[in-house]
This record gives C-alpha cells, sequence and structure tokens, in this order.
C-alpha cells in the first residue's frame, strides 16, 4: 500500500519509534525494501535521492514508478520520499512522480541564504500537499551539517525551523554520510536537547554507519526518521562479488541480481526489526 510519508513520520513521532527511510538505486533495491516491509510487517520510506536520479540520466520516473508499483502490489506500507534534492526542477517533480515528501537541501549555501531557500521550498511543498525536510549547514563551515564533526546547535536548528517552516530537520549528531563500518559514536544528550527545542520531527543521516543499538538509543531520545543507504549497498555489492568470483564464465545478470536483492533484503529486514525491538536487559 503507499503511504503518505507524513502518515508515517507522524505515528513514528507519536509513539516515540522510529521510521526508517531506505535509500534505492536500482529495481532490485526497491524489490528488496518492499520485501523486507512486507516480511517484518512494519512501514517503511523509500527514498531517491539526487544522486540517484541523475544515475538514471536525470530521470526520477523509472524509480519512482517502481517504488509507486512495488508499494501497490505488496501488503507492505511505503511512502516515497525524494532525498537530497538540491535542483529546484527536480523538487518540483516530487508531487508528480507519486512522492510525499521531499528533503530540500541548500546546505551548502550560506545560513542566510539557506534560510531564504528552503522557507521558499517549504512554501511550494506545502501548497503541493508535501512533507519538507531539511538541514542546516555546517556553521561557519562549507560542509552540509554530515560533515564528520559537525554539531547542530539546538537553539539554531529552533531558529532555522521557525524561519522556514520545515516538517522535518535532519540533524547533526555524531553520523556522516557513506561510512562502511559501523562505528559512529552518536551524542545521544544532544539528541535530547535538540529534541526539546525544536517542535518537528528530527532526522538522522548516515546511519548505516551506526550500530542497532545506538540507533535505537537514538529513538529514545527522540530522534524519528532513519535514513539508510551504504548499509544496502554494502550488501549488494558483497553479494555480486561473492558470485562473480564463485563462476568467473557467468554472464547472466539474473543469478547475481537475485543473490544481491536477497543480500539487502534481509539487512533491510534486519534494520526495521531492530529499530523495533528493545535491548535485551
Ligand atoms: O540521505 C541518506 C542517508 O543519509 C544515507 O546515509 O548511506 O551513510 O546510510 P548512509
Ligand atoms: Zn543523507
Amino acid at each position: 500500500m503507499l503511504c503518505r510519508s507524513a502518515d508515517l513520520i507522524a505515528e513514528a513521532h507519536a509513539s516515540g519509534s522510529g521510521i526508517a527511510a531506505f535509500n534505492v538505486i536500482t529495481l532490485e533495491h526497491v524489490q528488496a525494501v518492499a520485501d523486507a516491509a512486507r516480511r517484518t510487517g512494519r512501514p517503511a520510506i523509500v527514498q531517491i535521492s539526487q544522486n540517484a536520479v541523475r544515475h538514471h540520466s536525470g530521470d526520477v520516473m523509472p524509480l519512482a514508478a517502481a517504488t509507486t508499483a512495488a508499494a501497490r502490489s505488496r501488503d507492505a506500507r511505503l511512502a516515497l520520499h525524494l532525498d537530497h534534492i538540491e535542483d529546484i526542477a527536480l523538487l518540483h517533480r516530487t508531487a508528480e512522480c507519486g512522492a510525499s515528501s521531499v528533503m530540500f537541501d541548500a546546505s551548502r549555501l550560506p545560513d542566510e541564504e539557506n534560510i531564504a531557500a528552503t522557507r521558499e521550498a517549504a512554501r511550494w511543498g506545502h501548497a503541493h500537499g508535501l512533507f519538507v525536510e531539511a538541514e542546516l549547514g555546517e556553521i561557519g563551515g562549507k560542509g552540509s551539517a554530515h560533515t564528520p564533526g559537525v554539531r547542530t546547535d539546538p537553539e539554531d536548528a529552533a531558529r532555522f525551523v521557525a524561519e522556514t517552516g520545515v516538517d522535518a530537520l535532519a540533524v547533526a549528531v555524531g553520523s556522516s554520510h557513506a561510512m562502511v563500518t559501523r562505528t559512529a559514536a552518536l551524542d545521544l544528550e544532544l539528541i535530547a536537547r535538540i529534541r526539546r527545542e525544536v517542535p518537528v520531527p528530527l532526522v538522522l543521516h548516515g546511519s548505516s554507519g551506526v550500530p542497532h543499538t545506538a540507533l535505537r538509543a537514538a529513538v529514545a531520545q527522540g530522534m524519528t526518521k532513519i535514513n539508510i543507504g551504504t548499509l544496502l549497498n554494502i550488501a549488494f555489492t558483497r553479494a555480486v562479488r561473492a558470485m562473480l568470483a564463485e563462476g568467473p564464465d557467468l554472464v547472466d545478470p539474473r543469478p547475481y541480481l537475485a543473490s544481491a536483492r536477497d543480500a539487502m533484503t534481509h539487512a533491510v529486514a534486519e534494520c526495521l526489526t531492530a529499530l523495533t525491538t528493545p535491548d535485551s536487559p
């Protein structure tokens, strides 16, 4: 069933639980998330980044259509989100491609320009019935808030949300994008402080580098949307590499793509279960 991101996020926010959002690149990624959501009985957000759209020759529709079709054909609750969108033309395709939410990313701009651009994106998104996520930039620096070492200041975060009108805020609390080891240490106390200051749901990016126990602790402190991408790609590539090493004469892609899909389904199901399973005492 195709759900609205706002509903899945509001449900998680209200109950103090987390909603996982998985970045997809290929059809097999989409199928893996849909199958894992069905198998575990947990909702999930499928997200397509601007970089993934670029990989598909700038066309968002192939992956978006695959996602909405997968959602409609399976007994699973899925929503579609566009992620890290910097290009205004792509932002403006959000509603027509079937997505119900978008992360508008102007975090590379100086703060005041980020605020102005994000306010306009939120205004446009709300006029089109969309849920809009955004993030502050690295204060005083040139990188995004997810540059390693950067931390979100709770008061800056509250001001950013008040001035832009966004529905969710990505915050920098110790994770960074594209980690291939699960060794990131989150600042749980900072999450709790931001939670107290910021009225909208908080989003953790770069969650592939965070151990499951720390993700659960982050949710317990007030994190709501958990973005996971690299973890799927590690599973995909490891499975393909193993199969090609075993069968150097293999030319049909179906066996190794099926193996990659199985590995991603397993990884996604583990995340979905881990986010809602309490730690043993
Ligand atoms: O927006 C996407 C996420 O932040 C994914 O980050 O690939 O490091 O898990 P990750
Ligand atoms: Zn991200």
